[in-house]
């Protein structure tokens, strides 16, 4: 039995405590929240609500911890939990910066606990769609994929509006997104373009859009946006003979592969001003639709591996190269739309 203690008992702090309390092989030990009616809303919930931070991290029985507190809280939290000697999962964006990452890397290595990001996102099944597809080479060598999540109620009105607390969309979701895509290739990046928009806020972006080119040439665009009244696909995915497409979080999409690379011929398309037969629609006759595959899931699996690794049977699969390579790239990205041009870079 592992017993696991929550700090930060808000929006996050709750979907893990619920997610914990399914999974047999992990006593809730409690939480602590700063704020005293975070701690009475855990109690009304029949959760333990510890009365300090110094009393849940003194709690000999509490071998790891999930720190889901506001962005810029995470580096003393982490660091104290570490020093305390416990195992510990922190939300992400695990640090706002490069350095404050290596400071709490540093520290876990110190003290000999497991330090990292919950990077649950690795376990969205529109992901893992994509990842096959690319990693079976489906379409016959992919050479642009992109990747976007669009809302229209700008940033949330909390903490996340200031850059004092880590706010903007770079951190928020940039850190999901380019997580996943780094991970579909070891290729290296070789240069980053990024753009950031304030419509809705002027503090902190509230959407960007970065192109980033690996070694290959292969190119991956990642874009949030929080002003998209209409969404653009979830994924689009290019190779040389087929694209795949993901609309939306129900995973509505498809892959259309040539079937005849040979027939070229196109019924021109007449529009007011022109006429075109490049841009012309495909016949069927020399298109396949195929539905796309169902993968299973179960973000549990982050937690459960977590555990074997506390048990010394497993390798976390966060590990810290990703997100040091992750932290890296979205600097890059920051100083790309800082300059407004391309940053060179290796990572
Ligand atoms: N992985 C994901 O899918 C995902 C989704 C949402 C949020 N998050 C991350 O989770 C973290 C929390 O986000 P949220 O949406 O739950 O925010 P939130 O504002 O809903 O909750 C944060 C909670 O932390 C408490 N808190 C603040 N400072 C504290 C401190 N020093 N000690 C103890 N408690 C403290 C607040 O009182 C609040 O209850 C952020 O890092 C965010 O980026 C991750």
């Amino acid at each position: 039995m592992y017993n696991w203690a929550l700090i930060g008992y808000g929006g996050m702090g709750g979907w893990h405590v619920r997610k914990l309390l399914t999974l047999p092989e992990i006593k809730v030990a409690g939480v602590y929240d700063i704020l005293p009616e975070r701690n009475a809303a855990a109690e009304a919930e029949g959760v333990r609500a510890y009365p300090s931070l110094e009393a849940l991290l003194s709690d000999k029985d509490v071998n790891f911890v999930t720190i889901a507190t506001p962005n810029d809280t995470h580096l003393p939290l982490v660091v104290e939990a570490l020093a305390a000697g416990k195992h510990v999962i922190c939300e992400k964006p695990v640090a706002l910066s490069l350095a404050e990452l290596q400071t709490m890397i540093d520290a876990s290595r110190r003290c000999g606990r497991l330090f990292c990001s919950h990077q649950n996102r690795r376990w969205d099944e529109d992901y893992l769609i994509i990842k096959k597809i690319f990693k079976d080479d489906e379409l016959g060598g992919v050479f642009n994929i992109e990747s976007r999540v669009h809302g229209s109620r700008g940033v949330p009105s909390d903490w996340r509006n200031e850059i004092a607390h880590g706010g903007g969309m770079i951190l928020d979701w940039g850190v999901h997104l380019i997580d996943q895509v780094l991970l579909l290739t070891d290729e290296p990046v070789v240069s980053t373009w990024c753009g950031v928009t304030h419509v809705t806020n002027d503090e902190v972006d509230d959407g960007f859009k970065t192109v980033i080119t690996f070694g290959s040439g292969l190119t991956a665009l990642v874009e949030v946006g929080t002003s998209n009244f209409v969404s653009m696909p979830r994924w689009y995915m290019q190779g040389r003979n087929g694209t795949t497409v993901i609309e939306d979080w129900e995973l509505n999409g498809k892959t259309v592969m040539v079937s005849d690379w040979h027939k070229r011929d196109a019924v021109p398309v007449a529009t007011a001003a022109g006429l075109t037969k490049t841009m012309a629609p495909r016949t069927e006759e020399t298109i396949k639709n195929y539905p796309l595959p169902r993968i299973e899931s179960d973000v549990c699996d982050f937690y459960r591996n977590f555990l074997s690794a506390m048990a010394g049977e497993a390798q976390l699969i966060v590990k810290h190269a990703e997100m040091l390579r992750v932290m890296k790239l979205l600097e890059a990205m920051k100083e790309s739309a800082r300059l407004d041009q391309v940053v060179h870079t290796r990572i």
